[in-house]
């Protein structure tokens, strides 16, 4: 724990946390936190950050590519409240010496949770069955009408094999599913969870009667599932993302769903979320959830915890377990 008094740095919380995660931050720093849960634009965080050593700060904060270069000398470090980090530019910080840390690890089995239900939930109806049991428009059943998709014994293809991928191909073979895998590097046989490796995303899509998306946000993932990776799945493929929305091209999304290529999608989460693509909101077959992969209490706690853990470290003079600036 870092020492009480007066010297203890100064940490901006840009969000509220959970209470225990506030109660433990205040002990251990002098900590400003946002107890009315208001979110603070990029200028409004820039505007005080003279007066902290450390900013905790969300994915959800709307940072933009300027924050990082635009932060005051007294910024030392940043620990962001995600495990993704597409929202801070990793090179700016190393180059202005602003160390940043997340928080992988321990939102793993929310997230990898949170797959399986889009991956039950967009082929079962979840959403269109809900609507209709509470829209009152639950008429006679009959054998043929409301009908969903099978989900045990399919293929899954997961794009994206590090902790989370992996939890997602332990859950789904518990469904007895057949899975198949791309990321940069094959993993070791243990953590593959019996799932075939493709070297290239492109092979990997024939084998995907479900392809589940659960890797990174970077130059290289931006936008992979578009139009025409999209029409190398098998027809009638259902898409679930829990990663992040730039993934996806929306459009080409939207209308593989419309045309019938796609039997489903479930998504978490949206390129401009909350502002999503309204056509979304128009599709009976999609299943949407609000970026919720890591929304626990257990989970957010934890995530909070680490953060502190990592700002800890790295005020007393320690490389922070999850620095994502080191060399
Ligand atoms: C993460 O941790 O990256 C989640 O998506 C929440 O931002």
């Amino acid at each position: 724990m870092a020492a009480a008094g007066p010297e203890r740095p100064r940490i901006l919380v840009t969000r509220k946390m959970m209470p225990d995660v506030e109660r433990r931050i205040s002990e251990v720093f002098r900590a400003t936190l946002n107890a009315e849960d208001l979110p603070l634009s990029k200028d409004e965080i820039l505007a005080q950050a003279a007066q902290y050593d450390g900013i905790l700060l969300t994915s959800f904060d709307k940072l933009g590519p300027d924050f990082i270069p635009a932060l005051p000398p007294s910024i030392r470090i940043i620990a962001t409240h995600s495990v993704g980090y597409d929202h801070l530019s990793i090179p700016q910080a190393r180059a202005k010496g602003v160390a940043v840390t997340n928080t992988p690890g321990v939102l793993t089995d929310a997230t990898a949770d949170i797959s399986m239900l889009l991956i039950l939930g967009a082929a079962r109806g979840a959403s269109w069955g809900d609507r209709m049991v509470r829209g009152n428009t639950w008429g006679e059943t009959t054998l043929v009408s409301p009908m969903g998709h099978d989900v045990s014994g399919k293929r899954l293809g997961i794009l994206g094999m590090g902790r989370i991928g992996q939890a997602v191909a332990m859950r789904a073979r518990g469904f007895g599913m057949e899975l198949h895998y791309h990321s940069r590097k094959p993993v070791s046989g243990d953590d593959e969870h019996g799932a075939r490796y493709h070297a290239r995303f492109e092979d990997m899509l024939p084998h995907c009667d479900f392809l589940s998306i659960n890797c990174a946000s970077t130059p290289e993932t931006r936008g992979i599932v578009n139009a025409k990776t999209i029409s190398q799945l098998p027809d009638g493929a259902i898409v679930v993302n829990t990663a992040r929305g730039d993934i996806v091209d929306d459009g080409d999304l939207i209308a593989a769903l419309s045309s019938g290529k796609l039997a489903a999608a479930g998504l978490d989460v949206f390129k401009g979320e909350p502002n999503i693509d309204p056509r979304y909101r128009e599709l009976e077959n999609v299943f949407l959830l609000p970026h919720i992969g890591s929304a626990t209490p257990g989970t957010r706690s934890a995530m909070g915890h680490k953060c502190i853990d990592n700002l800890e470290q790295f005020f007393r003079g320690e490389k922070p377990t999850d620095l994502l600036t080191g060399d």
